[in-house]
């Protein structure tokens, strides 16, 4: 669907759109299981068949047959081209779309040459790191930190040699130029000219963005010195406001979990994820931003902060998260005890008593209120207003009426005031919020797209999961679709997976040109039946994919087979006819070929 607004800023809105949301500015949702639902708005209808599913981003009804993702519901309930959708999306989603100039093609080749730059330092310092001498010490200092070599290659830890050009050399060895390994942030320039490294004698982390791509790095020293770590500066593509170390990893787990967990640390990740609580991320040393919460916001619902034991102790450092809580997200907290971060707490104590710490964690409002009792003098009417106070602005932003009107309750009884008063102040600070306008709907009917099967089936499959894919991926070639809906989603799927992206419904989509091929993803995500196939809902699970898969892959190679040879034979009649007699040999030859591979 490309125009002139360039793909890195649709991914971008993409990634920062969250379906449930742009939805239910327009519908009501309805919860169900892990899906929602409502009464279709592109059909009449009396029972909900309009169904919107958070993990795949998608959107499908299966009473129409329409769906898609997020822009595709906005351009259908708007009655918008995609561009225009882009921009509206783009706009609540706080992304500016830059006009097609001259600038706008420089920035995005240098994007280019960052990430091709960001990906070569990636496997040079994860290279050093292997280096059998090169690497020793940091392998050592991993090693005592409990860090196996599986997680090194899954975060593709590295380690910069105590060297001042080390990577400035292999990066001019391969080409690249000063100017752009500047701009990555690898290098920095020497006051009398020239350039130098900066990350020397450090572990790396290095960064991701959520396809995956290494957008920036930490570097952590392996002794006591300071700073303990330097990570890249702001560049093009690295905006540590916007970025969350780990994401990229959480999107295989947080399926298994309602809530994601946010901790401080890069190491704290790494020890949680090692531990297999992977539905973890973490700030890189920032606060969390509304950024942060509209990433977190197309995972989950809620999340759990754990702290460091020395921070948090002050009710104003929560003051900040009034921000997550007014994007939606619930927010939970826990606090570890005295000299701990959640990497050296689940180390002495364990996953069992780490899990009981998350269990018992308190939302926002209890735990600022029970921080703020202890600090202020509840008995004193001046210290009572001080708590209400700072209570205000957490209760403000809570969207939810029930919600509000809950806490305010709690906030009363527990500081024996009056609700009505609270209210009267809480009018004060609240302020207005944004809302969609609301458009007329076009009524506009589709008939189901009528599709071959096991071929169905097959992409039904591949967009389950990557690794289902990547299987499906080595074991046939786009000839083997016959349909060519299908082949064009396979063909995506195919080039994500050789890319190294997400293999996701909601982002397959951007890359079709065909809106109904875009409806045929949604409904094939959507469903959880796999057609022509003896399965239900339940059993799904227990269904022996990978025989499902050989079954599938078999028949998709016969028919294929079967039509080249009968595309051979109309050639060989062909050549035939027009006394071509070397051609007609030559196909015949291919002909026997064929028929002996049956
Ligand atoms: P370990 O001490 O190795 O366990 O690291 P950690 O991940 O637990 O780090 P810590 O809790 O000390 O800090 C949390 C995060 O803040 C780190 O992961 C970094 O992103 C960031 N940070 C910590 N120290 C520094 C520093 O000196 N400079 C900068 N720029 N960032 C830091
Ligand atoms: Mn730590």
């Amino acid at each position: 669907m490309p125009g002139l607004i360039p793909q890195e800023i649709i991914d971008q809105v993409h990634e920062r759109t969250n379906i449930v949301e742009v939805v239910s500015n327009y519908l009501p949702l309805k919860r169900s299981g892990s899906n929602f639902k409502t009464l279709c708005p592109f059909h009449h209808e009396k029972t909900p068949s309009f169904m919107v599913n958070p993990s795949k981003q998608i959107w499908h009804c299966f009473g129409c047959g329409l769906g898609g993702n997020a822009f595709s519901f906005v351009m259908k309930y708007e009655n918008l081209e995609f561009p225009q959708a882009i921009k509206l999306l783009a706009k609540k989603a706080g992304v500016e779309i830059p006009e097609f100039s001259p600038q706008a093609g420089a920035r995005q080749s240098l994007n280019k040459n960052l990430y091709r730059i960001n990906e070569l330092a990636a496997n040079y310092f994860h290279n050093n790191l292997l280096n059998q001498q090169m690497g020793k010490l940091a392998r050592q200092y991993l090693k005592k930190r409990g860090i196996t070599e599986e997680i090194v290659g899954k975060f593709r830890l590295g380690f910069s040699l105590n060297l001042w050009d080390g990577f400035l050399k292999f990066a001019g060895s391969k080409g690249e130029k000063e100017e752009f390994l500047k701009q990555a942030g690898l290098i920095i320039p020497k006051r009398k000219g020239g350039f130098y490294d900066r990350f020397r004698n450090r572990l790396i982390f290095p960064i991701f963005d959520l396809q995956g791509r290494v957008i920036g790095f930490g570097g952590r020293v392996l002794n006591n010195d300071l700073p303990k770590y330097i990570n890249s500066p702001e560049t093009a593509l690295f905006n540590k406001s916007r970025c969350l170390y780990g994401l990229n990893l959480v999107r295989e787990y947080f399926r298994e979990k309602e809530y994601l967990i946010v901790v401080e640390g890069y190491m704290d990740n790494i020890t949680l994820y090692r531990a297999g609580i992977r539905n973890t991320v973490a700030t890189l040393g920032t606060a969390l931003t509304s950024e942060h919460a509209r990433m977190l916001k197309r995972y989950v619902s809620s999340i759990v902060i754990i702290y460091d034991a020395d921070q948090a102790g002050e009710a104003a450092s929560l003051r900040g998260l009034d921000i997550l809580i007014e994007e939606g997200l619930r927010v939970r907290i826990v606090r570890l005890t005295e000299g701990s971060d959640p990497d050296s707490y689940l180390i002495n104590k364990g996953k069992e008593d780490f899990e009981k710490r998350i269990k018992q964690s308190q939302d926002l409002f209890s735990y600022k209120l029970d921080l703020l009792i202890a600090k202020y003098d509840a008995d004193k009417l001046e210290e009572q207003a001080e708590i209400i106070a700072e209570m205000l602005p957490t209760i403000a932003r809570v969207n939810n009426a029930v919600l509000r009107n809950g806490y305010i309750r709690r906030l009363a009884k527990r500081l024996s005031v009056n609700e009505s008063s609270i209210m009267v102040e809480l009018k004060k600070i609240k302020n207005k919020k944004f809302s969609y306008s609301r458009p007329l709907v076009k009524q506009e009917f589709n008939s189901k797209i009528a599709v071959n099967p096991e071929e169905r089936v097959i992409v039904q499959l591949m967009l389950e999961g990557p690794e289902l894919a990547a299987s499906i991926k080595d074991d046939l070639i786009l000839e083997d679709f016959e349909n060519p809906e299908l082949k064009e989603i396979a063909a995506v799927i195919f080039k994500l997976i050789t890319e190294n992206k997400p293999v996701e419904p909601s982002q397959i989509i951007n890359y079709l040109k065909d809106n109904k091929t875009a409806q045929l993803i949604s409904e094939l995500s959507a469903s959880t039946i796999i057609a022509g196939y003896e399965t239900s809902a339940e059993d799904d699970d227990l269904l022996d994919k990978k025989r499902l898969v050989a079954d599938c892959i078999n028949k998709m190679k016969t028919k294929s087979l079967r039509r080249t040879r009968l595309f051979l034979q109309r050639k060989i009649k062909m050549a035939e006819q027009s006394r071509n007699v070397n051609e007609q040999m030559r196909l015949l030859n291919e002909f026997q070929s064929l028929i002996g591979k049956v």
